[in-house]
């Protein structure tokens, strides 16, 4: 693999351009497109109907992918999940059941406090699958259920590609877990296959809203702080931005749930704080919307991050909107990754900060 900038200015762009490509590439090897089934590389001695509980174990970037994972897993295999960080998880006793799996999900497959955990719960008798994307790594070596991403080398600190490619590998489990536990018809086992198989081209839309992203930086980068509100699989997602920003451009910044703003931020609102919002259109765009007019109704600045459908019914009277393609819900947490990605990116090069190499920040965290 040749790991250079190529026509990009930092790896950063170079790797969230590649997620179309990368993200095809993992879907690949879970894909059965021409039976529409999901397939994993289960071994046969691992039965996932068998599992009564899932705990989900990661750090960073990697545990977002997680935290979207729960509401998919939650959701579809109505399987009940627990989520943690994992230096929060490895000290404080959690209580692990038999016919539990544990996720890990990391990039390098090396970060300390990720693998300390995955130690702890195969000595407690949990059975380890490992979403990473070395496959020679120390958690892909140790997992009994290895589900590699296929990102390629990732060189920018701020993970970018391998997030979506897990959240891909984690919907294709989402589905084979509903499967497994009988709550997945033919049909809609189909309608998922060609949902996730719809991703890749949904990433190259979002991604031609780059430029437009660029020409909007500029109002975010004099700012402080910076809040992001999202609900459901958008709050990770709201996350996710707020750390990329935080990571890059150092502004200070935090994601919230939506319905958890009057509790608290609202009272930082004012014109100098950019509130970005995170609401595709579907069953909880009016809630966020409704937290989103009280944020205008204090002065805050909104930059609306949804489709048309939505900027068309609550665009009016925002800094700035941001259109994204439309998405299924399955598919819009990988989509919508793209457009606070590029935020954090052209507000970190508005600011002249080094992109590729944070300061204080390591790729890798291999000590506690
Ligand atoms: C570091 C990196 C982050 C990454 C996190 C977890 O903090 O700077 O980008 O998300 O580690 O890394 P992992 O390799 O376990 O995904």
């Amino acid at each position: 693999v040749s790991i250079s900038k190529g026509n990009h200015r930092h790896f950063m762009l170079k790797e969230i351009y590649e997620q179309p490509i990368v993200v095809a590439q993992t879907l690949r090897s879970y894909l059965q497109r021409l039976e529409e089934r999901v397939t994993l590389p289960v071994p046969d001695d691992f039965d996932l109907a068998a599992i009564r509980r899932v705990t989900i174990v990661a750090c960073g970037t990697s545990f977002y992918a997680g935290m979207v994972a729960k509401y998919w897993f939650e959701q579809f295999a109505r399987v009940p999940v627990d989520l943690d960080v994992a230096s929060e998880f490895r000290y404080r006793a959690p209580v692990m059941e038999e016919a539990g799996l544990m996720i890990v999900i990391s990039q390098s497959g090396e970060t300390a406090d990720t693998l300390a955990a995955l130690r702890h719960a195969k000595a407690e008798g949990q059975k380890i699958a490992a979403v990473v994307n070395v496959p020679t790594s120390t958690m892909a070596r140790e997992a009994d259920l290895l589900l590699p991403t296929h990102a390629g080398p990732e060189i920018g600190v701020a993970s970018t590609k391998a997030f979506t490619c897990q959240l891909a590998v984690l919907a294709a489990l989402a589905a084979n877990f509903a499967r497994a536990r009988g709550r997945l018809s033919p049909d809609e086992e189909r309608e998922i296959v060609t949902h996730l198989a719809e991703a890749p081209a949904a990433l190259n839309a979002a991604l031609s809203y780059d430029e437009a992203i660029a020409a909007m930086a500029p109002a975010v980068a004099g700012a402080r702080d910076v809040l992001y509100l999202g609900r459901g699989t958008d709050y990770p997602l709201a996350l996710e931005g707020a750390l990329k920003l935080k990571e890059i451009s150092y502004i200070h910044a935090e994601g919230y749930a939506a319905g958890e703003m009057k509790h608290g931020p609202i009272a930082l609102i004012d014109e100098a704080v950019p509130v970005i919002v995170i609401a595709p259109s579907g069953p909880l765009f009016e809630k966020t919307v409704s937290n989103m007019q009280e944020v205008q109704a204090r002065g805050g600045k909104v930059v609306l991050i949804s489709d048309a459908q939505g900027i068309a019914a609550a665009g009016k009277g925002c800094l700035a909107t941001i259109e994204m393609p439309e998405a299924h819900p399955l598919i819009a947490p990988l989509v919508y990754a793209v457009p606070v990605q590029l935020l954090a990116y052209h507000v970190a090069v508005a600011k002249g900060t080094d992109v590729d190499q944070p300061r204080n920040l390591a790729k890798s965290v291999t000590v506690e």
